[in-house]
């Protein structure tokens, strides 16, 4: 029999952590969803988005949401794609942990971003989706870098970062709507990934892998065969790069991609320690 799965085999893709379950959101999903966003994501007037997109009415909230759920699966394709992965905590709806790529083939890149509901943030678990999806992207996609970003106020996001050991990369000026942001983007790779101790449960990957066009099956599946095979980048042949078929008609999808709008980014030059403030400090928030 013909399943969903077997027609969009990313919506079988789960990441499974101590704590959390990370699978792709369906429709089903999506009041849980829009209920978790609409039990509030941030302190009001202080959105951490690039696009105020939990500040509106929320009969808007809810059918954006959809809207861009609904857009990123059908923009999606191996030359630019974004899974936008649900978090399932206690059997409960909590937030989304995106993770993307352009070019993916080539740049080996990807980038993340990510909510939770307020009434679970500064338990760790923040760190804990984030570290799936690098762990997801470096051992089993082959990924080479890992980006994100965040406004440089917001220490929960940059707090994740660092925790997991990403370094700074420089900060670029946006407009976010009328207000001007310093963006702090920040870059993972795996020498610099602090690794967490447990290990990352992981189903459905390898037709969401050939679905995406990912054929780097040297970077094999899981921690050992990533850490046995550090060079694998520096062995790969041309003819590897399997995932970008005619390199034409890239869609467009948003760099943060837990925002139901489209942002646009560009990283910027640059390197530094961590500021001495953000390394300690307690959450913004508690649960
Ligand atoms: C960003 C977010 C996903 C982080 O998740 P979280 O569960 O709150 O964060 P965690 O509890 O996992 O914290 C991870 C690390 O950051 C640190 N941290 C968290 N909040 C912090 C804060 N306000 N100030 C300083 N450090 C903080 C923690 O101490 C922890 O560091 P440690 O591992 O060294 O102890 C969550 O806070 C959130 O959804 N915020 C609102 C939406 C948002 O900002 N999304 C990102 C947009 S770029």
């Amino acid at each position: 029999m013909t399943t969903l799965g077997s027609v969009w085999p990313l919506f079988d893709l789960r990441l499974t952590t101590p704590r959390l379950e990370l699978r792709p959101i369906r429709d089903e999903d999506i009041p849980a969803a829009v209920d978790a966003a609409r039990s509030g994501i941030h302190e009001p007037g202080k959105s951490p988005f690039s696009t105020p997109w939990t500040e509106v009415p929320g009969e808007e909230l809810g059918t954006n949401m959809a809207r861009w759920y609904w857009r990123c699966r059908a923009e999606c394709s191996p030359e630019s794609w974004t899974l936008l992965l649900g978090i399932w905590h206690e059997g409960k709806f909590i937030g989304c942990q995106d993770v993307g790529a352009k070019e993916f083939a080539l740049l080996k890149t990807v980038s993340t971003g990510s909510w939770l509901k307020q009434s679970v943030q500064g338990r760790g678990l923040g760190k804990e989706m984030r570290a799936a999806v690098v762990l997801w992207a470096f051992d089993w996609l082959g990924a080479e870098v890992a980006e994100s970003e965040a406004a440089a106020w917001n220490e929960a996001s940059l707090g994740v970062s660092r925790s997991l050991g990403y370094e700074l990369n420089g900060t670029t000026r946006k407009a976010w709507g009328p207000q001007i942001e310093t963006v702090q983007h920040v870059r993972l790779t795996p020498n610099t990934f602090k690794r967490p101790d447990w290990q990352l449960q992981v189903e459905g990957h390898e037709a969401a892998a050939k679905f995406l066009k990912v054929t780097d099956h040297e970077a094999g599946y899981g921690p050992s065969r990533r850490s046995a095979s550090p060079t694998r980048a520096m062995r790969r042949s041309p003819s590897d790069r399997s995932g970008a078929p005619g390199g034409s008609g890239v869609p467009r999808v948003p760099r943060r991609a837990c925002e139901p709008w489209e942002g646009t980014s560009a990283l910027s030059d640059g390197e530094g320690p961590w500021p001495a403030e953000r390394n300690h400090g307690p959450p913004a928030t508690s649960a």
